[in-house]
């Protein structure tokens, strides 16, 4: 964990917001701390630091770190390595989707976080413009790495084309970003482990269907963002899965009761009326669809629709 990020952590069991996470450094290189630990000086909740990855999950999320399906699996790394980074090395069958989301937050500077970063794409790009970035994902496999490529400014992996058959791919990457400004975290999007008002972008990527609690995460978005002068990047397809969060939290797909109708328009008017849950409300200054691919093996691809909504305040 890059030295800097310490002071603007806050404790994600407490968010204790007088008091900073005490960092015990047991090994370093160069300001990035390998081998460690953050205690809040408030809860005493501790939280470690190891291979360099700060793990700053709240108790109740911890059991995901021992996951190996899912997010975690060798199968999701290959697919999304493919997704973030195609346009490097697969020329016309690349997804053109993360260019497109980051021409949505383009010129903006100051602070940003990306919730869901997964391996880290979008991070790269907001580091072009801003001054500090922290990607955040629940996936331990894929902060890892995203913070191998940050540290080794390439790219790199072996591409699953079908079961065990790989293919390597080894690409040079965007000259622009600014890998220096780059850190990402195990954290999660209902617990953001940061003080309030401190970022002037936050970017939620198809990310809101994948969490139990969507509105929670919509309110801890509006927790750490600045109330004036920032830019909320959303973007979800909405294909809601009652296998992740109950129906009756869903923010749209539903047939009665608040957020009846479709998520789009619950989530523009969550974000233009706040609701409650953005204070103050947001703007909405652009709206619209991106088509975005993954691919899972040479013959296996998944076509999305990710429609998104830029909140202004
Ligand atoms: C559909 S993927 C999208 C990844 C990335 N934003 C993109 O668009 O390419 C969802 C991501 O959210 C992460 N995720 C799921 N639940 C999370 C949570 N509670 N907190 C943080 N990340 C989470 C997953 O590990 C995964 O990387």
């Amino acid at each position: 964990m890059k030295k800097w990020l310490h002071n603007d952590l806050a404790c994600p069991e407490c968010f204790s917001n007088k008091n900073l996470l005490d960092l015990i450094v047991k090994e370093e290189v160069d300001d990035d701390v390998m081998e460690g630990r953050l205690v809040c000086t408030d809860c005493g909740a501790q939280f470690e630091i190891s291979g360099g990855v700060a793990i700053l999950l709240p108790k109740k999320t911890r059991h995901i770190l021992s996951e190996t399906s899912g997010y975690n699996s060798q199968s999701m790394l290959s697919a999304y390595l493919w997704s973030h980074f195609s346009e490097f090395f697969n020329g016309p069958n690349a997804t053109e989707a993360y260019t497109i989301w980051s021409s949505l937050f383009d010129g903006k500077n100051g602070y940003a976080v990306d919730i869901g970063c997964a391996v880290g794409r979008l991070s790269f790009d907001l580091s072009r413009t801003h001054s500090r970035v922290i990607g955040l994902d629940t996936s331990l496999s894929f902060i890892k790495r995203a913070r191998r490529i940050m540290k080794e400014r390439s790219l790199h992996f072996d591409m699953i084309l079908e079961g065990n058959i790989t293919e390597r791919q080894v690409c040079e990457l965007n000259p622009d970003w600014n890998f220096d400004r780059v850190e990402f975290v195990v954290a999660d999007a209902l617990a953001l482990p940061f003080h309030e008002d401190l970022f002037s972008t936050a970017s939620s990527i198809n990310i809101l269907e994948k969490v139990p609690h969507p509105i929670q995460h919509l309110q801890d978005v509006n927790r750490v963002l600045k109330k004036k002068d920032s830019v909320f990047v959303f973007s979800d397809p909405f294909s809601w899965d009652a296998s992740v969060s109950t129906p009756d939290l869903w923010l749209g797909g539903r047939n009665q009761g608040p957020f009846q109708g479709r998520g789009v328009d619950n989530m523009e008017r969550l974000l233009s009326n706040g609701d409650g849950v953005f204070t103050p409300p947001f703007e909405v200054s652009k709206k619209g669809d991106v088509l975005w691919k993954i691919r899972k093996t040479e013959n296996l691809w998944e076509y999305i629709h990710s429609q998104y909504l830029i909140g202004v305040r």
